[in-house]
């Protein structure tokens, strides 16, 4: 079996972290998410894994390399433009060519790994195996139509859903896929819709299974989806101290910190993550919080939020909560007067003040 992981899309949702980062290299718990996708399909025994990116940039291929470092074989699929998941499929079928294979969508998160979903699809020996989660806003989603344990229908991002139920974005299919991605047209919005190749194979009589996601899954398409799937994943992790931790300092719960990270006169309440190399002096930093590598936070407080790369925090007197900051932040306290809240927000930054 093979796999293809798309890292490509606009990411517009995400902006402005996106102008200058691919989406799926943002860190869930310190791990890029496409980490996940690929530490899964290995975990499942698949080792042959497509990555489909978007040709206006190396950053992903370059990132992940050949994939040795997962023990993993990669092969880098360029796509000229986002023209639909469908398109996706289509321009890696000499890459796949006759296999079953997986089709996994890099901004998915899913806990507990793919391997039931692989099993449940070769035990079926169906043409299609879909995986679907129970939502609240089925309307953002693929919406299937059930009829008591069958799938008759597929419906893409409905005004009117006809199911609970969100088609998730782990796929599992046969090549019968490719002749449907080839048979169907661009949609209103000028993407080759998967749901639309769903619908045909059950159109024409092939037989679409499915297993249902009883544990989390998340689309990590918002910025709110970002900061569930941190806190999430960080309820899984296990405490490590690779760092060092001053004896003035308390660490509850289950905290990483990660090997030459500091910390200094500080609380940190768990679960929460400390990258490498980052200082955190004279600070809280509580539940759910993940700070990246080379960071400083300093006489600040922060909780539930995801800090990326080389960020600044420094003695700032107000908590920051349910906030995600890009590389390089700084957030300090004003020094000279006139006291005044002064901002330097790149396009499309968002700032809540109280
Ligand atoms: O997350 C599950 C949902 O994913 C499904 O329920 C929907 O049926 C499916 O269409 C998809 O919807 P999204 O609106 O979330 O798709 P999005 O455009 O965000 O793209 C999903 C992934 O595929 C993401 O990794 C970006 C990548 N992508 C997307 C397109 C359209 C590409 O690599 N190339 C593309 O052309």
């Amino acid at each position: 079996m093979k796999a293809l992981i798309t890292s490509g899309g606009r990411g517009t949702r995400l902006r402005p972290i996106t102008h200058t980062k691919n989406k799926h290299l943002i860190p869930i718990a310190n791990k890029p998410i496409l980490h996940y996708a690929i530490d899964y399909l290995r975990d499942a025994g698949i080792t042959d894994i497509g990555v489909v990116y978007s040709a206006d940039s190396r950053e992903v291929p370059d990132r992940l390399g050949d994939g040795s470092q997962f023990g993993v074989s990669l092969t880098h699929i360029p796509q000229e433009a986002p023209l639909g998941l469908a398109h996706v499929v289509k321009i890696s079928q000499s890459f796949i060519g006759a296999e079953p294979f997986v089709f996994y969508l890099g901004d998915n998160m899913v806990v507990g790994g793919i391997q039931r979903f692989v099993d449940a699809f070769q035990a079926a020996g169906s043409n299609c195996h879909l995986t679907l989660a129970k939502v609240k806003d089925p309307e953002r989603f693929g919406v299937p139509e059930l009829d008591g344990d069958r799938i008759v229908g597929i419906e893409e991002k409905p005004t009117h859903p006809k199911s609970k139920y969100a088609v998730a974005g782990i796929y599992l299919y046969d090549s019968s896929i490719f002749e449907a991605c080839h048979a169907i047209e661009p949609s209103a919005r000028g993407e080759l819709e998967i749901s639309d190749a769903h619908q045909w194979l059950l159109t024409n009589g092939r037989q679409v299974t499915y297993s249902e996601i009883t544990g989390w899954w998340k689309d990590t398409g918002k910025p709110i989806d970002l900061l569930e799937a941190n806190r999430l994943v960080l309820e899984h992790l296990p405490a490590q101290q690779d760092g060092y931790v001053d004896p003035k300092s308390a660490l509850f719960g289950n905290v990483v910190v990660e090997e030459g990270a500091e910390v200094i006169n500080s609380v940190i309440r768990g679960p929460a993550i400390i990258g490498k190399r980052t200082k955190v002096t004279d600070s809280y930093v509580g539940p759910f919080t993940s700070i990246y590598h080379d960071c400083t936070v300093r006489g600040s407080e922060i909780e539930y939020s995801i800090v990326l790369a080389g960020c600044q925090i420094l003695d700032v007197h107000t908590r920051i909560e349910g906030s995600l900051l890009g590389d390089e932040v700084e957030l300090v306290r004003a020094a000279d007067k006139p006291r005044v809240n002064r901002f330097m927000l790149s396009d499309q930054s968002r700032v809540e003040i109280v």
